[in-house]
């Protein structure tokens, strides 16, 4: 049973106030706050386990890598990747977006065409046009309509034996809009070889992961988006995709053997984990699947889902509210603002005085805002712990900060 008041009582900060009102946290996709689950995982390393892992005979660091590598199982079967090696640990989407696009350096040429979307955050597009500027290749961008919605035809356009990466969010971060990747990827498979790419970090908090179902060959998620501590993060890459390609940072741990002759690079995964890694935050990412797990990620899905619903039924009622991607199909988040008012972090620091937290500005995504001639939205965004009532806050404060500022 979905118990909204025993998922509330797991996160202490929920009891906080801040401005002296009980906080109402609707920042969720720049971050999610931590279940007292995960929290205590993460006291328990430090107070019980704290050791290097991989590296050690003693006993700590035995136990420490025997934890770290259950939450590598247990993130495995998270997105049903076929093998635990196949799951890199990472310090989140960034990062893993950053290696990937690394790691394909030698695989382009001048003139090779890499396909992203306008709906992508800046760390899904940053680092495909570092790896232009290193190769001389070149980014085609999928446009959208004016609900925010792909423009597939232009994929078909697109695709070409020229298109080596095609790297395209599943979730939106700014609106909010789920794109139809398993489309994207069946046509990609069709009419090309190209590398795919799917960044996940607005979805793997929202939805059941499949990569194998899905076919893509990579896919990069943040931890601290769902429920674990921030810094932690996940690269899935296909095991023979990953075994071809060049490792990322050089480092111990990635070696298989090392002299002034050469090197030779250790096998999956650890070719790619250089380093001291995040011990305790990749067990608490463990810690963190174990408490979506517990909910459900289903019944996870369908109480955003309805909170999503009421909430852009409730603020479609203010007059003069604009929600960007109001007819498209989305996840998790409302993007608006309020005719007559310029700047969205005015309405967020209202929101703030009542306890309320938003996200305001570009979200990481100046082509979004571009393309809609603004400079920024409100954006309130959900996670499993949010409720009704929660709006009704959020609705009457941004009616109170729509009267103050017009
Ligand atoms: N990418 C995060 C957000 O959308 C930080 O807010």
């Amino acid at each position: 049973m979905f118990d909204i008041q025993e998922i509330r009582s797991q996160f202490s900060i929920l009891d906080r106030e801040v401005n002296g009102k009980p906080l109402v946290y609707l920042d969720n996709a720049a971050t999610s706050q931590k279940p007292n689950s995960v929290l205590e995982v993460c006291h328990a390393y430090y107070t019980e386990l704290n050791a290097n892992v991989h590296r050690g005979i003693h006993t700590l660091s035995q136990l420490a890598t025997e934890e770290m590598e259950l939450s590598r199982r247990k993130i495995q079967k998270f997105i049903n990747a076929e093998h635990d090696f196949e799951v890199i640990f990472t310090k989140g989407t960034t990062e893993g977006l950053n290696l990937i696009a690394y790691i394909l350096t030698q695989k382009l040429q001048k003139d090779d065409e890499i396909i992203i979307s306008y709906l992508e955050h800046h760390s899904n597009i940053v680092p495909w046009q570092m790896l232009c500027e290193r190769t001389g290749a070149k980014l085609r961008v999928i446009p959208i309509d004016e609900n925010g919605i792909l423009q597939l035809d232009y994929l078909d356009q697109f695709l070409s034996e020229k298109t080596k990466v095609v790297s395209v969010n599943q979730v939106s971060n700014a609106l909010g809009i789920v794109n139809p990747i398993e489309e994207i990827i069946a046509k990609t498979r069709k009419n090309s070889d190209a590398y795919i790419v799917i960044d996940g970090a607005q979805s793997a908090p929202h939805f059941s992961i499949d990569v194998q179902k899905l076919d893509c060959d990579f896919f990069v998620f943040s931890g601290h988006k769902m429920y674990a501590p921030m810094g932690t993060g996940i690269l899935y890459g296909k095991r023979e995709i990953l075994e071809a390609l060049p490792p990322f940072h050089g480092g111990g741990e990635m070696i298989a053997t090392c002299s002034f002759d050469g090197t030779t690079y250790a096998g999956l995964p650890f070719k790619y984990e250089a380093g001291t890694p995040n011990v305790g935050g990749n067990i608490a990412l463990g810690a963190a699947v174990d408490f979506m797990e517990r909910i459900g990620r289903q019944n996870i899905q369908n109480h955003e889902n309805a909170l999503l619903e009421y909430a852009q039924r409730q603020l479609l009622e203010i007059e003069g509210i604009k929600i960007y991607g109001e007819k498209a199909h989305r996840t998790g988040v409302v993007s608006f603002n309020l005719e007559g008012v310029g700047i969205s972090s005015d309405v967020g620091m209202i929101l703030d005085k009542m306890g309320i937290a938003v996200r305001t500005g570009h979200h990481c995504t100046q082509p979004i805002m571009n393309f809609f001639n603004i400079a920024g939205t409100v954006r309130a965004s959900f996670a499993v712990y949010n409720t009704f009532e929660e709006i009704d806050i959020l609705v009457e404060g941004v009616k109170k900060a729509q009267r103050m500022l017009s």
